[in-house]
C-alpha cells in the first residue's frame, strides 16, 4: 500500500524546484505525490482538484484525487479574505482524525514569547511586551531609547520597526522594497497617534534593540535549519550568517541580505569568545525542537533566527515553521538532494509508525 502525501500551497507552483526536485525522489519511494491549494478542496465531496506526481513523465499532472493522508503545509498567509479562508480550511484540515500533518506550525510570536519565558530556554528569549496603546509604547521608549516593534503574526521582515530616541526626537525607521525610510516625530502627541492607528490593523509586540552590527552599521545573525530524519529524530541541516544592508534593519533574505558560512564569520568576527557562543547554540539546539513540540504541537521542521550580540550574548529572536532554503541552496548545494529526500522519508516513518500502531491493536 502507497502513502500519499500532498504538498500544500496557496498557489500550487508546479514550476518550483523545490517541489519537483521532491517529485522526482518520490519516484524511490511508495509515496503517490501531489501538489494542491486548500482552495482546491470541495467541500461537497472532499474531492481535491490539484496536481499528482507523474512518476513516469516526471512532471506535475492536472488531477482530481481525494484528500492525501500525509500533508506537507506549506501555506503563506496574508490578510486578505482569501488567506482567511485558507486558514479556515488548513483548521478544518488539522482537526481530520485521518488525516496527518508533517508538521502542524508554531503559534503568533507573542503566543511563542510567553510559553518560553517559563521555560529552561527563559534565558535566551527577549524580554517582549505587546503592544496596547501609543502612550504605553512611548514609555517603554523613553526607557530603552531603542526598541524593535514587529506584527506578532509578521514573516519576511515585514513591518519590522526601529524606534529610537535621538537628540532629534523620536525617529522611527522601517524597510520597504530594501529600503530604510526614517520617519521623525517631532512631537510625542503625532507619535502615539501614529502608532494607536498602526495597532487598529496588526497586533504587535515590541522588544529592545539587540545590539547586532558589524563595525560598518550591517546587521546580522544566525540561521539555522533543523528537520526530522527517517527516524524522527531531529539534526541541524545547515547554519549560516545573514548579513543585512548598511544602516538597515533585517536580516532577512528575503530582504536582501547575504549569506555567509559560520566558518568566514568567525575568522571576520575573531574578537567573538565562538567556543563559548557555539557551546550555548548546541545546547539551546538540543532542548529546542522536543520542549516546542510538547509545548505546541508536532513539527517537521524548524528554522531559528539567533542574534549574537557585542557582549557575547546569544538570544533567539525568531522561530519559523516553514522555513526557506535558501540558506542551504547558497552554502552547501550539494546538500539539496538531501532536502529533496527530507519530507518524503519523514512522511514514510510517520506512516510505518502509523500503520505498525494499528497492526498492535492500540487503537
Ligand atoms: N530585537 C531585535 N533586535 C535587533 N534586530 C531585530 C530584533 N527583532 C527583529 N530584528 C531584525 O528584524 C528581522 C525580522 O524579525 P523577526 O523577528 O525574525 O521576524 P520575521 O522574520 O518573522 O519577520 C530579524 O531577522 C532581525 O534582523
Ligand atoms: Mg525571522
Amino acid at each position: 500500500m502507497n502513502a500519499t502525501l500532498g504538498i500544500m500551497s496557496l498557489t500550487p507552483e508546479t514550476i518550483s524546484s523545490y517541489y519537483q526536485g521532491i517529485g522526482e525522489k518520490s519516484i524511490e519511494y511508495n509515496i503517490d505525490l501531489y501538489l494542491f491549494s486548500p482552495h482546491d478542496i470541495s467541500p461537497t465531496n472532499e474531492i481535491v482538484e490539484g496536481y499528482y506526481f507523474d512518476k513516469e513523465k516526471v512532471e506535475w499532472c492536472k488531477e482530481a484525487f481525494e484528500i492525501p493522508e500525509f500533508i506537507y503545509d506549506r501555506t503563506f498567509y496574508t490578510k486578505d479574505f482569501t488567506s482567511k479562508q485558507a486558514k479556515a480550511i488548513v483548521q478544518w484540515l488539522k482537526n481530520k482524525p485521518e488525516v496527518a500533518f508533517l508538521g502542524y506550525g508554531l503559534p503568533d510570536k507573542w503566543r511563542q514569547y510567553q510559553t518560553l519565558k517559563g521555560s529552561p530556554l527563559s534565558s535566551y528569549i527577549v524580554a517582549t511586551e505587546l503592544v496596547e496603546s501609543g502612550e504605553q509604547l512611548l514609555e517603554v521608549l523613553v526607557k530603552e531609547k531603542d526598541l524593535i516593534m514587529k506584527p506578532i503574526d509578521g514573516a519576511h521582515g515585514f513591518a519590522v520597526y526601529h524606534l529610537s530616541i535621538t537628540t532629534d526626537g523620536i525617529v522611527v525607521r522601517t524597510t520597504k522594497k530594501s529600503n530604510v525610510i526614517h520617519r521623525p516625530f517631532k512631537y510625542k502627541s503625532a507619535f502615539i497617534q501614529w502608532v494607536d492607528q498602526l495597532i487598529k490593523n496588526h497586533t504587535f509586540i515590541v522588544q529592545k534593540r539587540l545590539t547586532n552590527l558589524t563595525n560598518n552599521g550591517r546587521p546580522f545573525d544566525l540561521r539555522v535549519l533543523l528537520q526530522k530524519d527517517q527516524n524522527g529524530n531531529w539534526h541541524t541541516v545547515e547554519r549560516g550568517i545573514r548579513l543585512g544592508a548598511k544602516d538597515g534593519i533585517l536580516t532577512n533574505i528575503s530582504a536582501g541580505s547575504t549569506v555567509i558560512t559560520v566558518n568566514k564569520w568567525k575568522k571576520e568576527l575573531s574578537h567573538f569568545q565562538w567556543d563559548y557562543i557555539e557551546t550555548e547554540l548546541d545546547e539551546i539546539l538540543e532542548l529546542m525542537p522536543s520542549l516546542l513540540e510538547k509545548e505546541f504541537a508536532p513539527l517537521f521542521e524548524i528554522g531559528v533566527d539567533f542574534i549574537i550580540s557585542e557582549d557575547n550574548s546569544l538570544w533567539i529572536l525568531d522561530m519559523n515553521s516553514k522555513p526557506g532554503r535558501k540558506l542551504v541552496q547558497s552554502l552547501s548545494p550539494h546538500k539539496l538532494d538531501a532536502l529533496y529526500h527530507a519530507p518524503l522519508k519523514y512522511c514514510e516513518h510517520l506512516f510505518t509508525t502509523r500503520y505498525s500502531t494499528i497492526d498492535r491493536g492500540d487503537f
